[in-house]
């Protein structure tokens, strides 16, 4: 029997441990938006797992234990699904894509997305990786020589919206030149407007506009007209290349893959599912993995000797190259890549994954009916000592070595790209960009915070972001 299945009943979700709230109300007065993910883990420390709180009068169970955690996120599509207003809301955004579908549609979807971020073609993919991050190191240097501050934050996201469309559409947008392209900022709206309405009590956005309302809509406008545009343009390259060849050639892309699938009799696939899904693979690979990188710059604009091993580390692999441009060498920039990591697992991208059962279940002895909500939170298990060893101090060398050298080193406890059948696709293109972005940074600049530290807080915006990222860049 697994961990999840059914046995004894003991407590029902009404009997969990409770944080005292209002009637109607619930604990909602108690979770300000932005922050409610801070309040989850301090209700954790003093209730336990699991506890429960109240958005309204729907009970949320909360849980923070690592196997459970694996083991729930074991057991899907069949036994579990992703937090069921996610998909509602996303339907309404015209982006129900991989991230939220279930059920059977869920399978093909995936096998396509990870063909299209698998490493194969990552790395048959990575000359314009490198070609994109040099375009990024263009735009510091600038900035440098003028001595401007960098919103590190906003140019990243420039940097993982114009990757994403590259590799996933083979059209890249380039906002890392060309300030009038706001694709990145339209979409950097989403997120924030999911967690506000997935959390909403009710859905008063279906009743009444507000200016934020209003301004989100037309944001959604643009980016649905551009993603159609760009299927029209992918669908015309294709059918000119068929009629070159008289044969329709293999997908290039993501887009080409998800167009050749539509467009094959019989299918049942609409354009509004690929556009869904272009939506999807352009917001779930911009905000998380420009903020990973973003958060490591915390510490690395923070401490000089840090930055100086980074530095030698990043130029020994470049050589004399501004970029890491061969993909052999890439895989050497360990450090790079363990500076987020770490910073990750401190602040945490994804604060807490959240999930329903689709039947009832029995979890470590609580009875679960279908549909119960379940917050999976992953921030308590990262700082464990059991996990990690002395886990508040910031060591990116904990990720290098098989054994920790100083104890306790657990892995499995660190869920930033979820678990099981769904975990994240984009997990192996995230790390290759913070390889090249972190090596680039280091080996050309020295960079600088430039506001106080402790002035920076989280936001959580369904992924927990900086609240800002300033930086002083000056030529090395
Ligand atoms: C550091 C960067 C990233 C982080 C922290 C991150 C985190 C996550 C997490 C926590 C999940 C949910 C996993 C689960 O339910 O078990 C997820 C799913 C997903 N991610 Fe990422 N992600 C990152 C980068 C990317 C990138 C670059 C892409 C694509 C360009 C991407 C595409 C997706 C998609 C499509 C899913 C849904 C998969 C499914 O439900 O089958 N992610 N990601």
């Amino acid at each position: 029997m697994n961990a999840t299945s059914v046995g004894a009943p003991l407590r029902e979700v009404d009997d969990l441990p409770s944080p005292r709230g209002l009637p109607l109300v619930g604990n909602l007065h108690q979770l300000p938006p932005a922050t409610h993910h801070l309040t989850l883990e301090r209700w954790a420390a003093e209730l336990g797992t699991p506890y429960v709180f109240r958005f309204g009068t729907t009970p949320v169970t909360v849980w923070n234990d690592i196997e459970l955690s694996h083991a729930v996120l074991r057991e899907r599509p069949h036994r579990y699904r992703r937090y069921a207003p996610i998909e509602n809301i996303l339907k309404e955004f015209g982006c129900n894509g991989l991230f939220s579908i279930e059920g059977a549609a869920w399978e093909p979807q995936r096998r396509l997305v990870m063909q299209a971020l698998s490493i194969p073609h990552i790395k048959a993919f990575y000359p314009t990786l490198a070609a994109i991050a040099e375009r990024l190191r263009r735009r510091w240097e600038a900035a440098a020589r003028a001595g401007r501050v960098v919103d590190m934050t906003g140019d990243l996201k420039r940097f993982t919206v114009d990757v994403t469309s590259a590799l996933a559409f083979g059209e890249d947008p380039n906002t890392l030149e060309n300030e009038r392209v706001l694709i990145q900022e339209q979409l950097a709206m989403l997120l924030p407007m999911l967690m506000s309405r997935v959390n909403a009590p009710f859905a008063y956005w279906h009743y009444v506009k507000f200016p934020r309302d209003r301004k989100f809509d037309e944001a959604m406008s643009a980016v649905h007209r551009y993603i159609r545009e760009l299927m029209a343009r992918t669908r015309a390259r294709m059918r000119e290349q068929a009629a070159q060849t008289r044969e329709s050639a293999a997908p290039q892309n993501l887009l080409e893959a998800m167009i050749a699938m539509r467009d094959t009799p019989g299918s049942g696939i609409t354009d509004d599912e690929v556009a869904a899904n272009v939506l999807t693979m352009l917001v779930a690979g911009e905000d998380t993995t420009a903020t990973s990188i973003a958060w490591a710059l915390l510490f690395l604009g923070t401490d000089d000797a840090l930055q100086a091993r980074v530095a030698a580390d990043s130029r020994r692999v470049l050589g004399d190259a501004a970029v890491c441009s061969d993909y052999t060498a890439m895989r050497e920039l360990d450090l790079c890549e363990a500076v987020c990591t770490e910073a990750s697992r401190l602040h945490p991208i994804a604060p807490y994954l959240s999930l329903e059962p689709l039947e009832e279940v029995r979890l470590q002895g609580v009875r679960l009916p279908a549909g119960t909500k379940m917050f999976l939170l992953n921030r308590p298990a990262m700082l464990d000592p059991h996990n990690f060893a002395d886990p508040r101090r910031y060591d990116p060398d904990r990720w290098l070595h098989d054994q920790y050298r100083e104890g306790a080193h657990e892995p499995r406890a660190y869920l930033q790209f979820g678990a099981g059948p769904r975990v994240c696709p984009g997990r192996h293109l995230a790390a290759v960009e913070m390889r090249l972005v972190v090596s680039m940074l280091t080996a050309n600049f020295i960079a600088q915070l430039a506001t106080n530290p402790a002035d920076i807080h989280e936001i959580c915006a369904f992924v927990s972001v900086p609240s800002e990222m300033p930086m002083r860049l000056v030529l090395r």
